[in-house]
């Protein structure tokens, strides 16, 4: 099964850049920014890499991204990403940055996005990995913050494929975003968002029907209203959704209790993902894995959910015939 998925080729949908910081580069990234840690070394990082929730999450991620502070740092992060991608077999990305966690602390957009898009651009020509690139909004910020995000991302707009929405997501639902990505659709970007990791399913129907999104990034709690899966098999809606997240995050209390398999085999376009993997201890093939090793996934299976990936990303229909 092992050789099976690593030889798999895969597609990522959910996966947020300032993620992929693994410890190491975190301090290679500190030392060359003359920043201190508040940790001793990489063991003692890894080690606070213990979460109960999303938020106890969103809480390490936010103070790890300070040590971006270059354009060359926003280059490196994404280039060992893009390596990452190459060793498991991912052809085709679609990755989510977050400016407003930047912006925040002085960071030019022209930084951050400079640095990401000249790693994809090259990721592109010398690994023959390609991508996509989607703008998420910090939903605990408020929809004045989000719209002066999307002004200062608008000389860059032909670098970035979609807008999306992350952060916590309790007490955040979609419609205080509605205007937002009303003007991000009048705009021309496409649009998903994050819903139904630890909100209601009422979030998902308000993120397809308030927001007008095309996916929907986890999506798991869908299971608790059978009129939203029926709809999601109907109009194939994809959900991105993170195992290895959905664990570490208490999303579900064992890997196998996740309901993705069950959602297949209904007929949603589940997709597998890493979303935060320096954090959440798997990249790609990991994530593959944990399904076969807990959820005894089958092979066809497994490709099914690869084919999902296929069918649910951005890339035109002659380059995803390649990848099927
Ligand atoms: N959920 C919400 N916000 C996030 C996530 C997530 O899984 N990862 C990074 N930001
Ligand atoms: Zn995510």
């Amino acid at each position: 099964m092992e050789s099976f998925i690593a030889g798999l080729p895969k597609v990522e949908l959910h996966l947020h850049i300032e993620g992929t910081l693994e410890p190491e580069l975190t301090f290679a990234l500190a030392e060359r920014n003359g920043i201190s840690l508040p940790y001793a070394d990489v063991e003692s990082l890894r080690a606070a890499y213990n979460f109960s929730d999303l938020q106890s999450f969103l809480d390490l991620y936010y103070q790890g991204a300070d040590v971006l502070q270059t354009e060359q740092d926003f280059y490196d992060l994404t280039w060992a990403y893009l390596m990452r991608c190459r060793q498991d077999r991912v052809m085709h990305t679609e990755i989510f940055f977050d400016p407003q966690t930047h912006l925040d602390r002085g960071i030019d957009f022209a930084t951050v996005i400079g640095g990401i898009h000249s790693a994809l651009v090259a990721g592109r020509k010398t690994l023959g990995v390609s991508s996509c690139l989607i703008m998420c909004f910090l939903r605990h910020l408020s929809e004045e913050s989000a719209f002066e995000t999307l002004e200062k991302s608008l000389p860059f707009k032909a670098w970035i494929d979609g807008v999306g929405l992350d952060s916590s997501e309790v007490g955040n639902p979609p419609q205080k975003f509605a205007r937002v990505f009303a003007k991000a659709c009048e705009l021309g970007f496409r649009v998903v968002a994050h819903a139904g990791e630890e909100g209601p399913a009422s979030y998902i129907w308000d993120a397809l029907d308030v927001l007008n999104t095309e996916r929907i990034d986890h999506g798991v709690r869908c299971v608790d209203d059978p009129l939203l899966v029926a709809r999601l098999v109907a109009e194939r809606i994809p959900l991105t959704v993170c195992p290895l997240s959905n664990l570490k995050l208490r999303v579900f209390d064992s890997m196998a209790d996740h309901n993705i398999l069950d959602l297949l085999d209904k007929g949603v376009c589940v997709t597998v993902n890493s979303d935060d993997p320096a954090y959440f201890g798997g990249y790609m093939n990991e994530n593959y894995q944990a399904l076969a090793d807990s959820l005894m996934a089958s092979k066809e299976q497994i490709r099914r959910l690869a084919l999902n990936s296929v069918e649910a990303c951005w890339l035109p229909e002659k380059e995803k015939e390649v990848l099927r």
